[in-house]
């Protein structure tokens, strides 16, 4: 519930729209139980072919009628009170003048009342003889053209209500996901990996529509149903309270009883939203591995565990529905059964002539069928609004059950801190250097030190689960300007070493300082507007290949974009392509082959003009002939800046100035390649199977 209210505040900014459609309501409610207060005119027209003129005229002869009555026998009783305080006090006499002194006040008390009712009479005869006509079928026709006139107006405010609430809620929604995504995107990678793509995604559409379900329900029906069965209430009370009162006891009961259903609803709802992610994440694997799933023909396995995963969630959205119906019904039952007290009790009281039932007085004046049947009818039409509220609770627990979903990732911190005050990392007419200015003034900045390593791993460890280390005790320094190649078999921590550059993990102990400052201390989007990864799955988006190029570069122009395509060797095959750079990659970039998409992301790479680069097995999807090319980009786009290469290819081992051999998360060795040639067993090894490997 906690999580759910926390989804309310995103309507709080739209609370004046909210406030609109509860006054909407508050009149479609009042106009809801005033049209069905014409049943008792329309009866009492049907029944006595009296003009309304006639009915009060004989209302109020009655009424007088009535009033001397009273009047005689407090008369009388005043009489009689006169004489008995003349007579001696004593115990009998006594009893009596008490006796009478009682009856006395309730006769004024009636008195009262009918004198009352004949005020309200002599109203309505000043009214009913202005304004109705003296025919009764003319009469009845007016009240029938009011109450179609009441509904129209009714139905203007409903949709006013329903459309603002619509809108309170589709806006509330907008800001969740907005600000959802913003949280998202903004975690750590290998949270990202924790709860997988598709359960986020499962989250950001199916829990949101819950969510957004559960706040139309509270905001249209928890507030315009009860104010409709209120209002029939309040006009039920003023035919008689105390039969009202009756209908009313079993309102607890059915509170409680919703309670429970609510319960049971919470929980059916987690398992259904539980069972949604899985199918969306069956339907991602498959439709990204597509090609997998084609050549190991496994579309029969693939169409079985989807077909168990949907009648999985069948049976669990069956649970849901079934709950969901049962709550109806109950409530439904439970109104017919308070009706029929009530109405039971009163049929007693009309039928007998009776004011008391079971010794209690239930109202002034025996009640007339018509005004019995009017009850009935208000009473009846309370059972619309309490049915529908009876779905109210069950939706509420799921847009609960939804929201703790939600909410769970919104609560989630990046454990990378962004560090917006620290230095940033910048490139000045001087070289790089840290800028201090938003700390300090006196040292503005800092700019690196020539002969100092620009990048250093102290003592770095770092695992992703407790207990099974990646990488121990690293160190390393890395100078300005020099290209690292880094080295080792397939698992010893090359990616997750060069993911600590910019950032993407921090380290567990150790530290990493660039340019003498902990990388942890400076602004991270400065840092990593500095530093360039090329991967070996290389990402494009689909969309053109100039924005592809241009990702992440603001204010990039065409004659740079062309540049920088040309200089990764680029350029030709993309005029070769049939709308040249406005053709679009296609969705994860699929239009174009792995060769070409590598080269691409390079261009994209080269454009940024970063002063650090990661180059992380990236040429390993190129022909022979294209790592050429690109062999020879990499001579002089590397020229004067910091780079990591993993690589397995001899020709890239030689344009490095030093190599690091990583084995099993240690650093076995570094040196260059004359060095290492020389002295390190490992790295002759893998130097000898690659020259086999090319010569063969
Ligand atoms: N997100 C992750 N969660 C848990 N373990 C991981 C994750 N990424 C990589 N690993 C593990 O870390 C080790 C090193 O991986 P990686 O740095 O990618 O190796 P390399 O790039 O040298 O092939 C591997 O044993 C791999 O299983
Ligand atoms: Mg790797």
């Amino acid at each position: 519930m906690k999580n759910f209210l926390r989804a309310l505040r995103y309507a709080w900014p739209y609370r004046v729209r909210l406030v609109i459609s509860i006054v909407c309501a508050v009149f479609a409610a009042i106009l809801w139980g005033l049209n069905f207060t014409s049943i008792y005119p329309v009866l009492k027209l049907l029944n006595n072919d009296q003009s309304p003129q006639q009915w009060v005229d004989s209302c109020i002869a009655n009424c007088n009628k009535d009033i001397e009555q009273i009047e005689a026998v407090s008369d009388a009783l005043n009489e009689k009170s006169k004489e008995l305080e003349k007579l001696p006090l004593n115990k009998f006499v006594e009893q009596q003048r008490r006796a009478h002194t009682h009856a006395l006040v309730k006769v004024e008390s009636k008195l009262v009342y009918a004198r009352k009712q004949m005020d309200w009479y002599l109203i309505a005869h000043k009214y009913i003889y202005a304004y109705l006509p003296r025919d009764s079928f003319t009469t009845l026709s007016y009240v029938l053209g009011f109450v179609l006139v009441g509904v129209f107006i009714k139905c203007i405010f409903e949709f006013f209500q329903e459309s603002l609430v619509g809108s309170v809620v589709n806006l509330s929604l907008y800001d969740m996901r907005n600000r959802f995504y913003r949280n998202v995107i903004h975690l750590d990678v290998d949270q990202f990996g924790e709860q997988g793509t598709s359960e986020l995604m499962a989250r950001f559409t199916n829990d949101m529509e819950s969510v957004g379900s559960g706040l139309k329900t509270l905001f249209g029906k928890v507030i315009a149903e009860p104010l409709r069965a209120i209002s029939c209430v309040i006009f039920a009370a003023c035919i008689s309270w105390q039969l009202t009162l009756l209908f009313l006891i079993l309102v607890p009961v059915a509170a409680f009883i919703l309670g429970k259903i609510g319960r049971l609803m919470k929980q059916a709802t987690r398992r259904l939203l539980e069972r949604m992610s899985s199918i969306y994440k069956i339907l991602q694997e498959t439709f990204q591995g597509i090609k997998l799933v084609k050549s190991y023909t496994m579309e029969p396995y693939e169409r079985r565990r989807f077909r168990a995963a949907t009648y999985d969630y069948y049976l669990k959205s069956m649970t849901v529905v079934n709950i969901d119906a049962c709550a109806g019904p109950i409530i439904e039952l439970l109104g017919v059964a308070a009706v029929v007290g009530a109405l039971l009790a009163g049929s007693f009281l009309v039928l007998k002539h009776e004011t008391m039932l079971f010794g209690m007085r239930m109202s002034q004046y025996p009640i007339e069928p018509e005004s019995l049947l009017q009850l009935y009818v208000l009473l009846a039409a309370i059972a619309d609004p309490v049915r529908k509220l009876s779905s109210v609770f069950t939706k509420i627990q799921s847009g609960c059950a939804a929201s703790d979903r939600i909410f769970f990732f919104m609560d989630k911190q990046p454990r990378v801190s962004a560090n917006c005050e620290g230095p940033a990392f910048i490139k000045t007419e001087h070289g790089l250097c840290l800028d201090y200015s938003s700390r300090t003034g006196d040292m503005p900045f800092k700019a690196h030190e020539v002969g100092k390593p620009m990048i250093e791993f102290k003592g770095v460890c770092f695992s992703y689960d407790p207990g099974r280390p990646i990488l121990s005790n690293i160190n390393l320094s890395i100078y300005e300007g020099e290209t690292i190649a880094i080295l080792g078999h397939n698992g010893s921590g090359k990616s997750t070493l060069m993911g600590m550059v910019p950032r993407f993990y921090d380290p567990d102990h150790g530290t990493i300082f660039l340019s003498g400052e902990d990388l942890r201390n400076i602004n991270l989007r400065s840092l990593r507007k500095k530093v360039s990864v090329v991967t070996q799955e290389t990402v494009l988006f689909d969309d053109t290949i100039y924005n592809n190029i241009a990702y992440g570069t603001r204010g990039a122009t065409k004659a740079s974009i062309e540049s920088a395509a040309n200089k990764a060797f680029a350029h030709d095959f993309i005029l070769n392509l049939p709308k040249g750079y406005e053709t679009m990659a296609g969705e994860s970039g699929n239009k174009l082959s792995g060769g070409q998409k590598q080269r691409i992301a390079l261009a994209r790479a080269i454009l940024r003009d970063p002063a650090i680069i990661i180059l992380d097995e990236f040429t390993s999807q190129s022909d022979p002939e294209s790592e050429v090319l690109i062999h020879k980009v990499m001579k002089e786009f590397l020229k004067g800046r910091t780079s990591f290469v993993i690589t397995h290819r001899l020709n890239t081992l030689e344009i490095a100035s030093r190599i690091v051999v990583l084995d099993a998360g240690v650093v076995a060795a570094v040196g260059t390649h004359k060095e290492l040639i020389e002295n390190c067993a490992a790295y002759q090894r893998m130097f000898e199977v690659h020259g086999k490997r090319l010569s063969a």
